[in-house]
């Protein structure tokens, strides 16, 4: 690493990755489902507490197994955020249904549980909450309109591992639940991803669309004498190789996610006083959510300031950035989807959101509190 520059993120890697993924290479077992898949399955099966968890090469992999198990059909529509990454609207589009963009809340920036009612139609599927920063939606809320109306709940929960609502952890409390493990995300596989099976009626299925259409799982366990093609699918199996790293990190990560929380909470503490002066505001977290530390940002007052502040970072060799071009905004969400209603705070949000670097080795935060420190005394 050029120690002059601070990328936005970088995983934390020891030993243990490095002896997994050698002991994955010498085993001769590089395809997926061998024994480093499996203990991840189990790993997750026992500490997230889900019925079923499948690894996945992504979290878009997961997020269209969700969309290819909920049966989505040409014209259903499905609610989400527009404050959201692509893959959770792609996942839907790429079934023919259509993404229905609502706004976001302007504290936690997820999705506003009390503007969905009003979204739904009687081509409404199912709900996609997307839990921004490792910050839990209102599930409660969620789940009882969903209940209500018949709709499925998927949790987009790329950014949520190790995150908790109301004690559960995130992706275990919808039908289906989808994590990430792309190298940006607080555990890792380089790229990687899980399907969260929460209700038992998915789980068959889910194994079959996982292996191309297939039942060459159940013929791996010994449970029919040949597979053959069955149904619809896809290759969503990650190699063993990026699992043997996975089930390293998966062991650290109380460790990882501690490492994270001490520099989100120094950054936090920082920038308290220009809340107070309403120069920028920092991220917040209801009482009934623990949080990963995935992301730490801060809202300034226009796209001026943001703009400002970037500048003087990246000047210093600081990779701080922004997101999310709001889907509905977007060419592709304008093409497939559908903006219910005002979205003004989306729009606001995406202008205004600066997003600091945070990962668990991370040198000089000392250095980045007092220069964001000194473009917000000039503000
Ligand atoms: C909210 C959200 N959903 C989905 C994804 C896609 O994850 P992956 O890169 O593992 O496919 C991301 C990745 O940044 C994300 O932030």
């Amino acid at each position: 690493m050029d120690n002059k520059k601070i990328p936005f993120s970088r995983a934390s890697i020891s030993g243990l990755e490095e002896k997994y993924v050698i002991e994955a290479l010498r085993s001769g077992h590089l395809c997926g489902d061998g024994s480093f898949t499996k203990k991840c399955h189990a790993w997750l099966e026992k500490n997230v507490k889900t019925k079923k968890a499948l690894l996945t090469h992504s979290c878009t992999a997961a997020l269209e197994m969700s969309a290819l198990l909920s049966d989505l059909k040409h014209g259903d529509e499905v609610i989400m955020p527009s404050f959201t990454f692509v893959s959770t609207a792609n996942a839907i589009v790429l079934r023919g249904a259509v993404p229905v963009f609502v706004e976001i809340r302007s504290d936690t920036l997820n999705i506003d549980e009390t503007k969905i009612e009003a979204a739904i139609t009687n081509k409404t599927k199912a709900i996609m909450v997307v839990h921004y920063a490792g910050v839990s939606c209102e599930m409660d809320t969620i789940l009882e309109i969903a209940k209500r109306k018949n709709l499925l709940v998927f949790e987009d929960a790329a950014q949520g591992m190790n995150s908790k609502y109301k004690g559960k952890f995130l992706g275990t409390i919808g039908d289906l639940g989808s994590l990430s493990f792309h190298d940006t995300k607080n555990i890792v596989a380089g790229e990687g991803g899980a399907l969260l099976i929460n209700s038992s009626d998915f789980i068959k299925r889910a194994e079959i669309l996982r292996e191309k259409g297939t039942n060459r799982s159940q013929f791996f366990r010994g449970e029919v004498d040949k597979y053959s093609w069955m149904d619809v699918g896809s290759s969503y199996l990650p190699s063993d190789i990026l699992a043997a790293l996975l089930l390293a990190q998966l062991e650290r990560s109380n460790e990882i996610t501690e490492r994270r929380s001490e520099i989100w909470n120094k950054y936090n503490k920082a920038f308290e006083n220009f809340e107070g002066k309403e120069i920028v505001s920092r991220p917040v977290v209801p009482e009934h959510c623990e949080h990963n530390a995935h992301i730490f940002y801060l809202l300034m007052q226009n796209l001026e300031a943001r703009t400002k502040a970037l500048e003087v970072l990246k000047a210093k060799g600081i990779a701080a950035t922004f997101h999310y071009v709001p889907l509905h905004s977007s060419p592709g969400g304008k093409k497939f989807g559908r903006a219910h209603g005002d979205l003004s705070i989306t729009n606001s949000v995406s202008e205004r959101i600066l997003r600091l670097p945070l990962w668990p080795d991370m040198p000089n935060s000392d250095m980045i509190v007092d220069l964001v420190t000194d473009v917000l005394k000039s503000s």
